[in-house]
């Protein structure tokens, strides 16, 4: 059992560069050709921000990107929500069986597996929350046990760093998914959102967090500051093999790589955090 794990893509309602000067169809298709040769894939798994603006263009465009991709392969997407997502056009793009509904969850066995994807999108909000309903839905679900375990997936994670961005913009809820994940057959909890990859625990369980497609985070930079680089990245999920779940990092075959994509002076970053935040 393998999977992509994609995250941020962050397409723009218009093809071209976005404010960083990259363009977002451009990389995501880079990326997406140089993982072509990765073999025994079962699933790709895209974590939310989709799209940077909430456009439908910008869902139809990662639709058949990552579709394309998926469909070579005959394996299924499955998709989250993320802080700059619009739920009502993530789900009629993408066509998620419950647009009308509170919370975009969803349950798919693969294989032996179970992946269930869940909401955390707060609408014009950048922290994450699954609340009571979702928990609650959450816990029916994981009452029944799957062969191979459950793989849980979503964007904000439960998880932070000593940096004030990810402290307080990541997932509120976390002590309740704990709650709700405790002796349950949970093996791996995937996310994004961040922009970097990060391993912690929630409950012994690890806690992925796939660096983004649109660009990586590099906390290299003075304290305060987002300093973002060029350089696309996505995570190959093996639960199958000896010593899984194994998390392997892929990096797109990007020249520029590396590169400066912006770096936000701490004071801008303090007034983001004050707006988006709680
Ligand atoms: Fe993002
Ligand atoms: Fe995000």
């Amino acid at each position: 059992m393998r999977i992509l794990h994609l995250s941020d893509t962050h397409l723009t309602r218009e093809p071209g560069p976005n404010a960083d000067g990259i363009d977002t169809r451009l990389v995501l298709a880079g990326l997406l050709n140089d993982c072509s040769g990765i073999a025994g894939l079962d699933a790709v798994l895209v974590t939310g921000d989709v799209a940077d603006d909430g456009s439908a263009s910008a869902y139809d465009d990662v639709r058949a990107l990552v579709g394309e991709f998926a469909d070579a392969r005959g394996i299924p997407v499955l998709w989250t929500t993320g802080n700059h997502d619009s739920r009502t056009a993530f789900a009629s793009s993408l066509g998620f069986p419950a647009a009308t509904a509170a919370f975009l969850a969803a349950s798919t066995m693969i294989k032996d597996h179970r992946v269930i994807t869940l909401d955390t999108l707060v609408p014009g909000k950048a922290y994450g929350l699954l609340g009571s309903a979702q928990l609650e839905w959450l816990r029916s679900v994981l009452a029944t046990p799957a062969p191979g375990g459950t793989v849980l997936a979503f964007h904000h994670p439960p998880i932070a760093l000593d940096v004030e961005v990810q402290q307080k913009l990541n997932l509120l809820d976390a002590a309740g998914l704990a709650d709700a994940i405790r002796g349950r057959d949970v093996r791996l909890i995937l996310t994004g959102h961040f922009h970097l990859q990060l391993f912690g625990l929630l409950e012994a369980v690890p806690v992925w967090v796939t660096p983004g497609v649109v660009n990586r985070i590099d906390l290299t930079g003075p304290p305060g500051t987002e300093r973002a680089v060029r350089g696309a990245s996505a995570t190959l999920v093996d639960l199958s093999s000896p010593g899984s779940p194994l998390l392997h990092v892929l990096h797109a075959r990007d020249p520029r790589a590396g590169q400066l994509a912006h770096e936000t002076a701490p004071e801008v970053m303090a007034r983001v955090i004050a707006e988006l935040g709680p």
